[in-house]
């Protein structure tokens, strides 16, 4: 067994760019040369995460020059899916706020993939449409695992612990108030520096996660590209009896394979995996009166076949000043046609005296009435907005969808569940009076 020298996790920067890197000197293939006649002995394959008639503006692929072909592995067998769901089409679904409490640290020896559990979703893998949201927490590096996705993109959302995300494509050190993305069937292990981690995912099973056009705000704001880091090639040259798992339409699967997969040399492509610091993100907001539609956070977005309507908006909360006058300045009371999934990656979130804790997280469907709960209603109502206030010590996020979000039968039944969530209105008092313009 041998195992290349660089190992630490470097990055080069830039959204969807055209990369081109090599953890051997002259293992890319020059330009002259057949792109498929690899130098080192390397096999050449490619990785397409795009149709391959997909507009060039949005069409996606790397070209691996790897130790082994992907093709190299056992034939699969189904193994158990633990906490993971793909259907969501739970008969006793209800149209309420639901909020849940952390999920607890696993007690016995969990890694990466047996740590999930699935709380809301929509669409299916099938019809490359819709999302699912689970939850991990973990305690144990993949030691002899790898895993691959071959549903959809994943967006992974630490809360507490640091994940060392080793991909075909490179190194990703991960930390609570970053975000990854591993694009559907790269393949890839994760270890655990802090020894227990926590956290959320997405999975997108519709188009590519993309950056937002700006509009009027123009070329800069909201996540700027150069802050998206992308690793360079990173390999190992290792060889034992290890597994490969495969999450293949809805259900695990997992192979025999006799060497690390991880075992590209070499790659170029605009197909790869990233990561992006939340604490960069550059927000917009009101420095008047009245309060802009959230959409002002909004960090990446799935879209989908209908213009403006999105599969997914991964939209985050980060400290900023509040400056607006004459208004209400927290998030205002509100119906979408859009069903929203919230989660707490730090501090407090400003729309919630209590009760929505970090590692914790919301649901609310489409057109189910929420807002500022009573409590925050009247200190806000009360607060002088002649002067400005910064919203700090916060970092929350929202995974947005098109399609109703439906809640796994897990996320209904498991005491997590906040039964009396929905009280947190209950005090908000009557205040009409028609002989008091
Ligand atoms: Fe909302």
């Amino acid at each position: 067994m041998s195992t290349a020298p660089d190992h630490a996790a470097r990055y080069q920067s830039g959204f969807g760019n055209e990369f081109a890197t090599e953890a051997l000197p002259g293992a890319l293939p020059a330009w002259q040369n057949s792109p498929q006649r690899v130098p080192y002995g390397l096999y050449a394959e490619q990785l397409s995460g795009t149709a391959f008639t997909a507009p060039r503006s949005h069409n996606r692929r790397s070209w691996l020059y790897r130790i082994r072909p992907a093709a190299m592995h056992a034939p699969f067998a189904r193994i158990d899916n633990r906490g993971i769901v793909s259907s969501f089409d739970t008969p006793a679904a209800p149209p309420d706020q639901l909020r849940w409490d952390p999920l607890p640290l696993p007690q016995a020896p969990t890694d990466f993939i047996d740590g999930w559990q699935s709380m809301a979703g929509n669409g299916t893998p099938q019809s490359q449409c819709g999302n699912a949201i689970h939850l991990y927490a973990c305690n144990r590096d993949m030691h002899e695992r790898y895993f691959y996705n071959a549903d959809g993109e994943l967006l992974i959302v630490p809360q507490q612990g640091r994940l060392l995300i080793a991909t075909e494509m490179g190194r990703i050190a991960l930390a609570p108030m970053e975000i990854a993305v591993i694009p559907r069937g790269v393949r890839f292990q994760v270890t655990l520096p802090d020894g227990a981690a926590r956290g959320y995912i997405c999975e997108n099973y519709g188009a590519l996660l993309r950056l937002p056009d700006l509009g009027v705000i123009g070329a800069n704001g909201l996540a700027n590209p150069r802050d998206f880091l992308t690793p360079h090639a990173a390999y190992e040259d290792r060889e034992g009896d290890f597994a490969l798992v495969a999450k293949f339409n809805g259900k695990l699967w997992s192979a025999p394979i006799g060497h690390s997969p991880l075992d590209v040399v070499a790659w170029h492509g605009n197909y790869a995996p990233y990561k992006y610091d939340l604490r960069r993100f550059s927000p917009i907001g009101s420095i008047g009166v009245d309060h802009p539609d959230p959409s002002i956070f909004l960090v990446l977005q799935a879209p989908s076949d209908t213009a403006g309507v999105d599969t997914l908006d991964f939209v985050v909360f980060p400290p900023r000043w509040l400056v607006a006058e004459h208004t209400f300045r927290p998030p205002w009371f509100h119906r979408n046609v859009a069903s929203e999934f919230m989660g707490l990656i730090h501090g407090a979130y400003d729309a919630k005296q209590d009760g929505f804790v970090p590692g914790g997280s919301s649901l609310h469907n489409c057109m189910t009435g929420h807002g500022p709960d009573a409590a925050t209603f009247d200190k806000a109502s009360a607060a002088d907005t002649s002067v400005p206030h910064k919203v700090d010590n916060t970092m929350a996020f929202m995974f947005e969808t098109r399609l109703a979000l439906c809640p796994t039968a897990y996320a209904l039944a498991t005491p997590l569940r906040q039964a009396h969530y929905s009280a947190c209105w209950s005090g908000i008092e009557k205040h009409f009076n028609p002989e008091q313009p």
